[in-house]
């Protein structure tokens, strides 16, 4: 068969992480997708820029909206990150022309998902987005697929790497919290902006999409009540250990009324595990995402949350998807289908 031709908007931590992977495991990659994922073209602001990795083989473009018209490329794969800006240019012009896209860009699915599925939808290109939300866990495959057969009404979990790394780091070795957040950012755990994770609005973002995948309600962003860990203190630490907790921050969203009138909640906040939960024992920058399916039962999902080998096993799991010609809808429930269904009140 065909190669599949990609090319990567982004070479950062986790677009470098994708060009090893595919150097590293090309082979058995191509055996397990029928064909070749070969890179065709990258792009990133800094031309000179060391990555670390050898891009000298592909054709570099400055302009990474040239992606979307090139008849090389079969996919594109956006790694730059951003809800809005170059992000969402390329991301609708891909789409719109008939490219499939990737992308590890939470904040752009959470407030523009829907218009870019129903583009998708519209050209009959796939729109993938694993890599988005916790890292390395196939959370998108586990709710849209795994448990496509489950009423969910509950999901909850560790959805933001660099608060789980501060807040296990603080607890276990008393270090301050703004040491621990600039060791996040060095090791390529942490959103360009670090006020995105460490004020809940990543993993708001996260939530807010895995909320939409299980629930089948339309993604609601702007309704997630979200707090972050921010003002968290040692001496808060230090507390709830004597009470017999640790502090996590969670994400937390349910579904409740008739399927006519379903009430959504969603929010995001540091809360007190009890040190005998299992979410108080996930440490570093792992996540773990926990839904309850009314025949499945209770699923746990778990694994590196954050940094670019297991970005890179998401993304490059979606490009082997498509190469499969395995796409489902991107949220489950086809555009259109979703369209017909009244907004989720969000209540409580
Ligand atoms: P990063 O290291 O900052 O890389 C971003 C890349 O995009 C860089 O190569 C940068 O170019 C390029 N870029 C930025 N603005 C650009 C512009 N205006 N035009 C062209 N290129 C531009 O970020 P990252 O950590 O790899 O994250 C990328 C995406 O993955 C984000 O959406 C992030 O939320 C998501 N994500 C990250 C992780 C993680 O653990 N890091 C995990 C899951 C998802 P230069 O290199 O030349 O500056
Ligand atoms: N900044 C994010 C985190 C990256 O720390 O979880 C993974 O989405």
């Amino acid at each position: 068969a065909d190669n599949l031709r990609i090319a990567l908007a982004g070479v950062g931590t986790v677009g470098a992480g994708v060009v090893r992977l595919l150097e590293e495991n090309g082979s058995l990659i191509a055996k397990r997708a029928g064909r070749t994922i070969e890179v065709v073209a990258v792009s990133a602001r800094d031309r000179a820029k060391d990555r670390g990795v050898d891009l000298s083989a592909y054709d570099w473009e400055d302009d990474m909206t040239a992606f979307a018209a090139r008849g090389d490329v079969d996919v594109v794969v956006e790694l730059v990150g951003g809800s809005d800006g170059p992000a969402l240019a390329l991301a609708r012009k891909a789409l719109e022309n008939g490219k499939s896209l990737v992308t590890a860009n939470k904040a752009m699915v959470a407030h523009h998902g829907l218009e870019l599925a129903q583009l998708a939808e519209q050209s009959g290109a796939a729109l993938r987005y694993e890599a988005a939300v916790a890292g390395g866990i196939p959370a998108i495959k586990g709710l849209g697929e795994g448990a496509a057969a489950n009423r969910i009404e509950r999901i909850y979990g560790i959805l933001n790497g660099t608060c789980n790394y501060i807040l296990s780091e603080m607890e276990s070795t008393g270090r301050d919290f703004a040491d621990v957040l600039a060791e996040a950012q060095a090791l390529g755990y942490a959103e360009a902006d670090p006020t995105f994770d460490i004020e809940g609005v990543d993993a708001a973002h996260k939530l807010s999409i895995l909320a939409a995948l299980g629930f089948g309600t339309r993604l609601d962003f702007a309704s997630v009540d979200t707090s972050g860990i921010s003002r968290i203190r040692a001496a808060d630490i230090a507390q709830a250990d004597a009470l017999g907790y640790v502090i996590r921050l969670i994400g937390l969203a349910d579904v409740s009324g008739s399927e006519e009138s379903l009430q959504l909640f969603q929010r995001v906040a540091p809360y007190l595990v009890a040190k005998d939960h299992p979410l108080a024992g996930v440490s570093g920058p792992t996540n773990a995402v926990v839904c309850e399916g009314n025949f499945s039962g209770r699923l746990l999902f778990e694994g590196a949350g954050a940094g670019d080998g297991p970005t890179a096993s998401a993304v490059v799991a979606d490009l082997i998807d498509i190469a499969r010609g395995s796409t489902p809808p991107p949220f489950s429930i086809p555009v259109s289908a979703l369209e017909e269904t009244a907004p989720a009140d969000p209540g409580h």
